[in-house]
């Protein structure tokens, strides 16, 4: 199994972020041949418009990273603008990916919808995601519900370039976990930086305890019973607690009779608890920037030599390589 995700420093990261992908890159990075996390910095340039804002986002998305239990030895990490080899093959796809396919794609989709004139990074970027999973011939991609239609759209490109010039890329698969598919947000939308409804892995404890004490909930009465399930408080508690406590909390919803706040500062506890140890290492590992520098400078150098390889082959095979 190789394992490709990424991950844009749009923001810092988010619950959604760690429970819907980082999560399960820390858990692959044991069972994958190989496995290569980057941050998608140029994909972020397509939202972030301050040079200063995206580097230090850029860093501080490495330090969390590694903070969090990604291991250095066990996976590649690094920049993805530190890989100029995907911009390239980015282009060789782009050549064979049709406007009515990319004109479907959600980004680009919501953002007209919007009504927020998009432009042509936004409409490409599902093109620069494919380059990034292709490159390094990765079969699995731990990703949230979000990005499975991209994975759909790098399979129909890379199966499309395959057919036209023989046997080149390898098509990968999207793995979503299901519970942490899609992770909501303070208002019970997903959880998503452009929504505004995010709670930080990193936030500061008490602040974020205000936060979370602020989670929209409905007016029903204390005493009506409930059904956990379609409660976003709930799965927002169901991230952090165990099988037992989780089944209690569950009980309790249906019994009805207890109060919302009870379960907000049962879930800022355990929140706080859960990433107390991460936050620790992550304060000792922002006293040494020279350790994050040698970092993605090892992880670029080893998924350039991939890169290399892949880019070679795409073109040799469609005639760009004499
Ligand atoms: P990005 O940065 O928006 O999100 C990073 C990861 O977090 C997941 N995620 C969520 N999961 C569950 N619930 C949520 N509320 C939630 N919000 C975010 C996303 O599904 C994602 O897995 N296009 C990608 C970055 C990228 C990439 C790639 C990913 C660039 N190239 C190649 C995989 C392979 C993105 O926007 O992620």
């Amino acid at each position: 199994m190789r394992v490709l995700s990424g991950i844009q420093p749009t923001g810092r990261f988010h619950w959604g972020n760690y429970f819907g992908a980082i999560r399960q890159y820390i858990d692959l990075q044991h069972d994958a041949d190989e496995a290569f996390y980057f941050i998608a910095n140029l994909h972020a340039l397509t939202t972030v418009r301050h040079g200063g804002q995206l580097r230090q986002l850029t860093r501080d998305a490495a330090i969390d990273l590694v903070a969090l239990g990604l291991d250095p030895d066990k996976a590649t990490l690094f920049i993805q603008s530190d890989v100029p080899e995907v911009s390239e093959l980015c282009w060789l796809l782009m050549t064979g990916a049709s406007m009515g396919l990319l004109e479907r794609c959600h980004a680009y989709k919501d953002k007209k919808a919007r009504g927020v004139s998009a432009d042509a990074g936004l409409f490409a970027y599902p093109v620069l995601q494919a380059a990034d999973i292709l490159a390094y011939d990765s079969d699995t991609v731990p990703v949230g519900e979000d990005q499975v239609q991209h994975i759909e759209v790098c399979r129909d490109l890379a199966s499309g370039f395959n057919h036209q010039f023989g046997q080149v890329f390898v098509l990968p698969k999207a793995k979503v976990l299901a519970h942490a598919a899609r992770v909501p947000g303070t208002d019970g939308e997903k959880m998503s930086k452009s929504y505004g409804n995010t709670l930080e892995v990193f936030e500061d404890p008490k602040a974020q305890r205000k936060r979370i004490m602020r989670v929209v909930t409905d007016s029903r009465p204390v005493e009506e019973p409930k059904d956990p399930e379609t409660d976003h408080l709930y799965q927002l508690y169901a991230l952090f607690a165990g099988e037992p406590a989780r089944e209690a909390m569950a009980a309790t919803y249906r019994r009805g009779g207890f109060g919302y706040g009870q379960v907000k500062k049962e879930l800022a506890d355990l929140a706080e608890a859960f990433f107390a140890e991460a936050r620790e290492r992550r304060r000792r590992l922002e006293a040494r920037p020279e350790r994050i520098r040698e970092i993605l400078g090892d992880g670029a150098a080893r998924a350039r030599r991939k890169a290399a390889e892949v880019l070679l082959r795409a073109q040799q095979a469609c005639g760009v390589k004499l």
